[in-house]
């Protein structure tokens, strides 16, 4: 059994709200779901251009980036990606608790990692962005060369090949970037996080 810790939540005079009220808009997360290859780092970055010439505090949470450093010790078994998760959900909550509006492009496979992560963050702060693209098209553009490697043998557990993806039930919106252009799909989560920004 697991050794009983013994912690006292610390709170701090400047909180969120008061980071909130400084820096003049709300922080949230914005959360991108979809197999590796759907465009969740192009939208993200899009979208993230936009917001920050809107003035606002933005950050980006990235798959492969976060994986060359916080998660290196992690692999693509169901268990590390569980934790990868687990442990950028909390990282995000920080940012969020630090007043920056976050996004994120993660697979994030699997649908109880997602729900842990907005429940982290608290439902009010989470907008889950589906980003919905046939592993075939993904394949088609295989811009990495991983599908290619996947199907050789030589990548295991692949998402879409040889590892599940369990697609969101309930995404706050859904982009098919099979079907609309990137502009498209930039402004209608735009529009979203404006109206976010509007509501909290
Ligand atoms: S997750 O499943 O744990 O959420 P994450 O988003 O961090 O994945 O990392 C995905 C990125 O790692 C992909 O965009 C791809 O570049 C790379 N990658 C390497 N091996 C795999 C694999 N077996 N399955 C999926 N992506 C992989």
């Amino acid at each position: 059994m697991k050794e009983k810790l013994h912690i006292v939540k610390q709170h701090y005079k400047v909180d969120r709200k008061a980071r909130n009220e400084m820096k003049k808009h709300s922080s949230f997360l914005v959360w991108f779901t979809g197999l590796s290859g759907s465009g969740k780092s192009t939208l993200a970055n899009a979208v993230e251009q936009k917001l920050y010439e809107q003035g606002l505090h933005t950050y980006i949470l990235d798959g492969d980036n976060i994986r060359s450093g916080l998660n290196q010790d992690l692999d693509f078994s169901e268990a590390s990606r569980r934790e990868n998760i687990r442990r950028i959900g909390e990282v995000a909550n920080l940012m969020v608790d630090a007043g920056v509006v976050t996004l994120s492009a993660f697979i994030s496979p699997f649908k109880r990692e997602r729900d842990l992560v907005k429940s982290l963050v608290g439902e009010d702060s989470y907008i889950e962005v589906f980003v919905d693209c046939p592993v075939e098209e993904c394949e088609k553009r295989d811009v990495k060369g991983l599908y290619k490697k996947a199907r050789a043998g030589e990548i295991k557990n692949f998402t879409g090949i040889s590892s599940p993806f369990e697609k969101p039930e309930a995404p706050q919106i859904t982009i098919p970037t099979a079907e609309v252009s990137i502009e498209e799909g930039v402004s209608k989560i735009v529009e979203l996080v404006q109206n976010k920004l509007k509501a909290i």
